[in-house]
């Protein structure tokens, strides 16, 4: 069996049966400290005198190192809950805690790397430049004791991406995949536990697709941050994930969440694998279920 299925009648049942199928219930609550706790978390949008109910009562914990991918119809709060995750934005209602960190504090704290779904390099600089400024910021950061962490060497890490032999390039030399390798990599050296990723890849060609995600799970076995991701892809979602929350519209709410139970790392041609198409197919159906009880 490589896939658990957690269906339940309601997004806070589906929190607490996940949470007790891996022993870490409510009742045993000393490890709050090591995971993301969202709680009863609504988000109300105000605009032309009408309210959109943009996320209801999403609950969800996320622990140390897992990655987590956000999957459902466009609209849905996906990027709404991961901009409050990242201090980007504030819920109406609910709370969000971040190893014990208010998301503010850790956006400030520099804990959380954010990758938007397309690259915000600086083009004036090179991208070896790009990335060193956000490494010598985090070790500001660090004088100044904000941050008490170990960041990745920027060519380093550059060259784990492919992209060693185009340090000295500006961002307008590069195709749209290399700048946004440059952006992950510049994610990478904040050494920030925590990344943030929305829809990172999605205007990128299939073979620029295939070629990062390869990138990242190899980047994530080594580093192992906490990940959380988002993307329109099931096949992407089960590649790269631990579990995959499913999300409904209308409004915004985890609708089931489903553990990813294969192995890691992940082996080469995993995506052929018998598992690997029921998993996609599991992840889509839930989907179609979601969208036709919504
Ligand atoms: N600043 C805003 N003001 C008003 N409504 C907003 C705002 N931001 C988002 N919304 C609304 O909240 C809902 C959720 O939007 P969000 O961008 O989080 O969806 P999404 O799941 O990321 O969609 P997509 O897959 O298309 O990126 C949508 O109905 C959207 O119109
Ligand atoms: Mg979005």
């Amino acid at each position: 069996m490589y896939a658990k299925l957690t269906s339940v009648p309601g997004p806070v049942a589906a929190m607490r049966e996940t949470e007790e199928a891996r022993g870490d219930s409510p009742a045993g609550l000393g490890a709050a400290g090591d995971r993301i706790e969202i709680r009863g978390v609504n988000r109300i949008y105000q605009g032309n005198g009408r309210e959109v109910h943009a996320l209801s009562d999403i609950n969800l914990h996320i622990r140390r190192g897992e990655f987590v991918t956000l999957f459902g119809p466009s609209g849905c709060g996906k990027s709404t809950l991961l901009r409050i995750i990242a201090g980007l934005d504030r819920q109406s209602s609910g709370e969000v805690r971040l190893f014990k960190q208010d998301p503010l504090d850790a956006s400030r704290s520099k804990n959380i790397a954010w990758i938007p779904q397309s690259s915000s390099l600086l083009p004036w600089l090179t991208i070896r430049r790009n990335v060193e400024l956000s490494a010598r910021l985090n070790r500001r950061a660090d004088r100044l004791r904000l941050t008490a962490r170990k960041p990745e060497r920027p060519m380093q890490v550059l060259r784990e991406l492919g992209l060693g032999e185009f340090a000295d390039k500006r961002p307008a030399q590069l195709s749209g995949g290399m700048r946004q390798r440059a952006s992950i990599a510049r994610g990478f050296v904040q050494g920030a536990p925590m990344m943030l990723m929305d829809e990172p890849f999605s205007a990128l060609d299939e073979l620029t697709r295939d070629a990062l995600q390869l990138r990242l799970l190899d980047l994530w076995e080594k580093h192992r941050k906490t990940v959380i991701f988002v993307t329109h892809s099931a096949a992407e979602a089960v590649l790269l994930s631990d579990r995959v929350v499913v999300m409904t519209s209308r409004p915004g709410r985890i609708h089931s969440i489903i553990d990813i139970d294969l192995p890691r790392p992940r082996p080469a041609g995993i995506e052929d694998s018998p598992a690997f198409g029921e998993l996609v197919r599991r992840v889509k159906a839930t989907l179609r279920a979601g969208w036709e009880g919504a």
